[in-house]
């Protein structure tokens, strides 16, 4: 049996108070990762885990004996999809993930359709669904959410991993695992993510897959980072500070030409309008922060294009079939991930790695 770190039993104000990193520890349970709530969790260890983790899937997956192998190891466990904000890829590719290794899964997409409407608490939901499910994957519009869900459960009789599926504008850790995973995957004969330089555009205050990414990303040595956006919209100080405590090299930008020739990825994201309170982003003029084809020419021929999904005028269609645009192998790697994630959070990891090893390796 899988026991929990004692500070989960604190209760949440004194939980919530500590610090991050004893958070942080306090969702992993016997040295691997349990709950999902927040991108600074994860180690570079970790991070390199999860990556040989799912290009192992990935690959065992592609023949009909290694997909029976893998759809062998958790039949047993559900998850259930709680989704309370719009999502294509994030939902469809846990959904897509859970079959892979054998699970089922449920979802509600809508308060409307569940007893929340009768008056229900998100809390009492939740606190439902691991009387019938093994995993919840949650996305919410509340900053903090999916924490404070994780750390209830913790303390019922039936606990059950959380994993963070988008928080508000906080957080969406598993979008920057495949991030990630991306960029090791495009950087793999060019010495890794260490040494490279990052540049994000768009609406950086209010994207959280830019706030989880920046984080992961200071696990890698020598990262310089450009911060691309309009002034109003701009990348705030919770997140620069926590770059420079951990010394990484950043700098704001007004224009994408500026930075394009010197950087070896460049993260797209679209205005992130949805939190504006009057409708004020309506002023803001994003022409500037879309990538034209003219950019192409100054990007190094080995830099990649990325884009969480979905994007509006961000990169023409035009440019999805150059090379280094990448961000339909991002939706791709995210099915992998998320499969790579649920394997380790059931302990299914070494059993994948010793199949490989013996038939694929
Ligand atoms: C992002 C999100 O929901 O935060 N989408 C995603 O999960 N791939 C980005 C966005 O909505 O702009």
């Amino acid at each position: 049996m899988l026991v929990f770190d004692e500070r989960m039993k604190l209760s949440w104000d004194e939980f919530h108070s500590l610090s991050l990193q004893q958070r942080a520890e306090s969702f992993r349970m016997e040295g691997k990762v349990y709950h999902t709530i927040f991108s600074q969790q994860f180690s570079r260890h970790d991070l390199e885990q999860l990556s040989r983790l799912a290009t192992k899937i990935r690959r065992i997956a592609k023949s009909k004996a290694g997909m029976a192998f893998l759809q062998s190891l958790l039949p047993h466990k559900r998850a259930m999809l709680y989704f309370q904000q719009p999502s294509t890829r994030t939902f469809l590719s846990f959904h897509a993930a859970c079959p892979i290794l054998g699970m089922k899964s449920s979802e509600v997409r809508e308060a409307r359709t569940s007893s929340e409407i009768k008056g229900e608490t998100p809390e009492d939901s939740v606190r439902t669904f691991s009387s019938f499910f093994d995993v919840i994957i949650m996305r919410h519009p509340e900053a903090g959410f999916a924490e404070k869900i994780a750390w209830l459960l913790s303390n019922t009789e039936r606990p059950v991993p959380v994993i963070n599926a988008g928080s508000g504008k906080d957080q969406h850790p598993t979008q920057a695992l495949l991030d990630v995973y991306t960029l090791f995957r495009s950087f793999e004969d060019r010495m890794g993510i260490d040494g490279k330089s990052l540049a994000f555009c768009g609406d950086l205050k209010r994207g959280r897959t830019v706030r989880s990414l920046a984080q992961l990303l200071t696990n890698f040595e020598d990262i310089e980072m450009y911060f691309v956006a309009p002034p109003e919209l701009q990348i705030e100080s919770d997140i620069t500070d926590i770059l420079d405590e951990r010394g990484v090299k950043w700098q704001k930008a007004d224009k994408l030409e500026d930075v394009v020739p010197l950087i070896d990825a460049v993260y797209m994201t679209r205005l992130q309008d949805e939190w504006d309170d009057k409708g004020e982003s309506r002023n803001i003029d994003f022409a500037d922060f879309n990538f034209s084809k003219k950019l192409l020419k100054q990007l190094k021929p080995s830099a990649v294009i990325m884009h969480p999904l979905p994007r509006r005028n961000e990169i023409p269609d035009e440019i999805d079939n150059d090379p280094r645009a990448v961000y339909w192998r991002q939706v791709r790697n995210g099915m992998w991930i998320r499969a790579a994630l649920f394997a380790t959070i059931f302990r299914r990891d070494d059993v994948i790695s010793d199949y490989y090893e013996t038939n694929n390796g």
